[in-house]
């Protein structure tokens, strides 16, 4: 089976719902661990409490970024790592990192891209008053939140809905299509399906 890293910085919801897909075997996969850059992450609660194995890791004790992901290559190579996936993780990942996982990272991001790239995609979307946003989960290369487009999803915004309300039914969608997406995209590696 494919083994999967995810990656996080906070709460995420978002590795919740790729462990309860695993769990109930909508995606075939196994989370070989997740990768943090935050203890203070809830993430990590929730990786304790499935028994997922974690590798907490601050940039601050590294010079460079390079040299802190090539501290995170290293474990992921250990782990036999097929895939990384992105959930809510803050950090912008650097070309080599990009390039020693070239078309196997995955990311999630907010809204209908390419609207509203960046880290605010929720309240940008939001605060420019229009009638649709959405979540897209993408392959990433170096150009941030620009890489190919796996799947994608509409979210309709409402004269009743408040920012909050949006937030909601933005994350609700994301937990539904990011676990679909990723098993989607496992597919398509056939060679890996075969020998397991
Ligand atoms: C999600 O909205 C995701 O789209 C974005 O970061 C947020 C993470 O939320 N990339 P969570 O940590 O998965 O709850």
């Amino acid at each position: 089976m494919m083994r999967l890293a995810v990656f996080c910085s906070g709460y995420g919801s978002n590795f919740q719902a790729i462990i309860d897909a695993v769990r109930k075997k909508k995606l075939r996969a196994d989370i070989a661990l997740m990768v943090c850059d935050n203890p203070k992450a809830f993430a990590l609660k929730r990786a304790h409490r499935h028994e997922i194995p974690t590798f907490l890791i601050s940039p601050k004790l590294f010079k460079t970024r390079e040299d802190y992901e090539k501290m995170i290559t290293r474990v992921l190579k250990l782990e036999k790592v097929d895939v990384v996936v992105l959930a809510g993780f803050m950090r912008i990942l650097t070309p080599s990192f990009i390039r020693a996982f070239r078309n196997r990272i995955l990311n999630i991001h907010p809204s209908w891209l390419p609207h509203f790239k960046g880290a605010h995609a929720i309240r940008d979307a939001w605060q420019a008053r229009v009638k649709e946003t959405g979540v897209t989960v993408h392959i990433v290369t170096k150009d941030v939140d620009a890489g190919p487009i796996l799947a994608q999803k509409r979210v309709l915004i409402s004269n009743r809905d408040t920012l909050e309300s949006l937030e909601k039914k933005i994350h609700t969608i994301e937990h539904e299509l990011y676990p679909e997406a990723i098993q989607k995209y496992i597919l398509s590696f056939p060679r890996k399906r075969e020998s397991t």
